[in-house]
């Protein structure tokens, strides 16, 4: 066996270094609010209206929530004569460009959501029968420039045949899909954030960097949201963190914060880590209802510049203690470095770690959540 791995390790070390997309967008993860872990894909204009009202006002925003993206609902079942890509009449009756034009009004960046197969995602089994673009990729990219997109969610459902809904193990390559809508959107001249949505299924950390700007990990994060949910996806990260860099990452999924089913330290806990991953970070609960403690997760200071620090690494997995709790960490713009402890029992106390996990004898430590400074931690 031992030339074998001598070929692998000969292999690995003549492989150019792989870029970033270089589509100069998403140079740190972007931040924003997406409407489907709330009301999956029942969405209209009156709502979406509610709802970017909502985040323009809350104050999100200026800590860099500027993303106001809609998800599967919006979109037609024919396209027109001449091909392009229509949405439904009743739910959105003004049309998306007027949306779009509104949500930039509020001072709001506008995300589309798209679907690389035949026919889109929907809530109802696939039978929703809402457009896809796979073959119509540039036309679509040009529509939802024209439209005024500045990101697009790119969803993977019918991607093998019209009549194959989801398909988690698909016969086909689905890269292909990505590049054509990548290529697609770089020639419309517009900046549009791409982001990839194949839910993890061919490994996209290891291809997608240099397709889109954030590639989901994972199945989704629910509907419902659960304990159970956050610990898949925390456990599927392990192997892929560092692929995480600038204009480039790990997508661990739209955030559940402020949603029924977690309780505040499992929010805390899910919001730390994602942003210590360099996950996108879009909240997905009804603003118009938020409240003062999901607004106050969601707007910690701390944690928000853990996940915009401009070197763009994801923290990674260091270890899992016997006795039920993690350490990871990763490094920042200014030399420090981001340690993320996790405990998995289900009740509050004390927890120790080593500072030979992360690579230290001695630190200065602060608290990133509550910017407590702890003084100089040694050996442990
Ligand atoms: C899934 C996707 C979700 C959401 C949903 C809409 O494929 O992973 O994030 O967009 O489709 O039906």
């Amino acid at each position: 066996m031992l030339p074998l791995v001598l070929d692998i390790v000969l292999a690995t070390l003549s492989f150019p270094s792989v870029d970033a997309l270089d589509n100069g967008l998403e140079r740190t993860p972007a931040m924003g609010w997406n409407p489907y872990n709330a009301f999956l894909c029942d969405t209209n204009e009156a709502q979406y209206h509610a709802a970017a009202q909502a985040l323009a006002q809350s104050g999100l925003p200026k800590l860099g929530y500027k993303y106001f993206n809609i998800d599967c609902g919006w979109q037609g079942t024919n396209r027109t004569a001449d091909g392009v890509f229509t949405w439904n009449t009743t739910r959105i009756p003004s049309g998306i460009p007027a949306l779009a034009s509104y949500v930039h009004d509020l001072g709001l960046d506008f995300g589309v959501y798209s679907d690389a197969g035949y026919f889109s995602c929907d809530f109802v089994g696939g039978t929703a029968g809402w457009l896809g673009s796979l073959n119509h990729e540039q036309s679509d990219a040009d529509t939802f420039a024209s439209w005024g997109a500045d990101y697009l969610k790119y969803d993977n459902c019918y991607a093998v045949s019209p009549t194959d809904f989801v398909d988690m193990n698909p016969p086909i390559s689905l890269e292909p899909h990505f590049t054509a809508m990548r290529d697609a959107l770089n020639s419309t001249g517009r900046p549009i954030v791409f982001s990839v949505c194949e839910w993890g299924v061919q490994d996209p950390a290891r291809w997608a960097s240099e397709v889109g700007n954030s590639w989901r990990v994972s199945n989704d994060i629910g509907p419902p949201p659960s304990w159970d949910n956050l610990v898949r996806i925390i456990n599927q990260v392990v192997p892929i963190t560092q692929f995480a860099s600038p204009g480039a990452f790990n997508d661990l999924d739209l955030l559940e914060v402020g949603n029924q089913g977690l309780t505040t330290a499992e929010q805390e806990t899910h919001f730390a880590f994602w942003a210590a991953a360099k996950s996108p970070l879009f909240i997905s609960t009804d603003l118009t209802t938020a409240t003062k403690e999901t607004l106050s997760i969601l707007s910690n200071p701390g944690i928000i510049a853990l996940n915009q620090d401009v070197l763009g690494k994801s923290i990674g997995f260091k270890r899992r203690y016997t006795n039920d709790s993690d350490i990871w960490a990763g490094p920042l713009a200014d030399n420090s470095t981001a340690v993320v402890i996790i405990n998995w029992q289900n009740v509050s106390r004390p927890v120790t770690f080593y500072l030979s996990d992360v690579g230290f004898s001695a630190a200065d430590a602060t608290n990133v959540r509550t910017q407590e400074f702890l003084g100089t931690l040694r050996d442990s």
